[in-house]
């Protein structure tokens, strides 16, 4: 049975992860700085540890066959850089795992000051000397539904103009990635993208509709290169429309009306976009 730590075990993408790592007969540490909780997966090794500062990597990492890093603290983006370099550290002085990130598709096109560090970390990765796998996704759907939550707060919903999103389902990517995970050291993976590539006003009058809101869509065209690359389409891969759970398909299954506020966990969280 092989041991495998995921960082960023708690957030959305890796409480996808750990599961299906399980399932698979692996021995999975997650990596938190909080202790375990109640409502965390049964089953895993608990490690407690910063990546920002180190504590604890060494632990987390010893023996382990496979790091999955999924962390990422997107409030304080430069601080990736930092613990990109700490688990790497950890990795090599402990038995050089295959080290598995997980990136943004449109990291090299979209000239946004998180995308910047995402690519840079990907160059530490392919750089560190460690076997590796980098697979790239679209937004998250809970991501896209955070960030209209944000927009409602307004009477008329501002939307960028000429940008399309392609949102994915975590649990697709996690399976990806657990794939990804079990296999041999694969470089740069083919990214992964949802099933459709929709309009932003597609996509906000679908949340609308799901969270019983009204508002005046308002198409907005932004400045800026960040923008223009997203109207370039940097951020969508429609080749590989590989996610089976489409963005209505989420609603349906997380959103209501009569909730109004989602169940989505980014939002109970209380945590940013990225
Ligand atoms: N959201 C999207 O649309 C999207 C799309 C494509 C790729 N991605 C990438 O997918 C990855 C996962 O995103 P997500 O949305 O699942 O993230 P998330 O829900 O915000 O979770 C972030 C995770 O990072 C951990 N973390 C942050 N700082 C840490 C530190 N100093 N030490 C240890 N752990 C730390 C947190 O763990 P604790 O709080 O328990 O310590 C938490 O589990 C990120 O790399 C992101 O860039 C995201």
């Amino acid at each position: 049975m092989s041991t495998i730590l995921v960082t960023g075990g708690t957030g959305a993408l890796g409480r996808e992860v750990v599961p299906r790592l399980l399932a698979a007969g692996c021995q999975v540490r997650v990596l938190s700085r909080r202790p375990r909780r109640d409502d965390d997966p049964a089953g895993t090794q608990w490690m407690v540890g910063d990546l920002r500062t180190g504590a604890g990597l060494d632990t987390a990492v010893r023996d382990a066959a496979v790091v999955v890093h999924c962390a990422s603290d997107p409030r304080r983006p430069r601080s990736d850089l930092g613990a990109a370099r700490n688990l790497i550290d950890a990795a090599r002085a402990n038995g050089n795992p295959h080290l598995v990130y997980v990136s943004i598709v449109g990291v090299d096109r979209v000239p946004l000051g998180y995308y910047r560090i995402k690519l840079t970390v990907e160059q530490l990765v392919e750089n560190s000397g460690l076997p590796w796998t980098i697979l790239r996704a679209t937004q998250f759907h809970d991501l896209i539904c955070y960030l209209f939550q944000l927009l409602a707060r307004l009477p008329v919903l501002m939307i960028p103009a000429g940008v399309s999103f392609q949102p994915v389902d975590t649990g697709d990517v996690a399976a990806r990635l657990t794939a990804l995970a079990l296999g041999d050291p694969a470089g740069r993976a083919a990214d992964f993208g949802g099933p459709r590539v929709q309009s932003t006003a597609e996509l906000a009058r679908a949340w609308l509709r799901a969270t019983g809101r009204r508002r005046r869509l308002l198409n907005v065209r932004l400045p800026g290169k960040a923008f223009r690359g997203y109207r370039d389409g940097g951020n969508v891969a429609p080749s590989h429309a590989d996610g089976k759970v489409g963005f209505e398909e989420f609603l349906r299954e997380h959103v209501s009306p009569s909730a109004r506020s989602a169940a989505y966990g980014r939002l109970r969280a209380g945590r940013g976009p990225r």
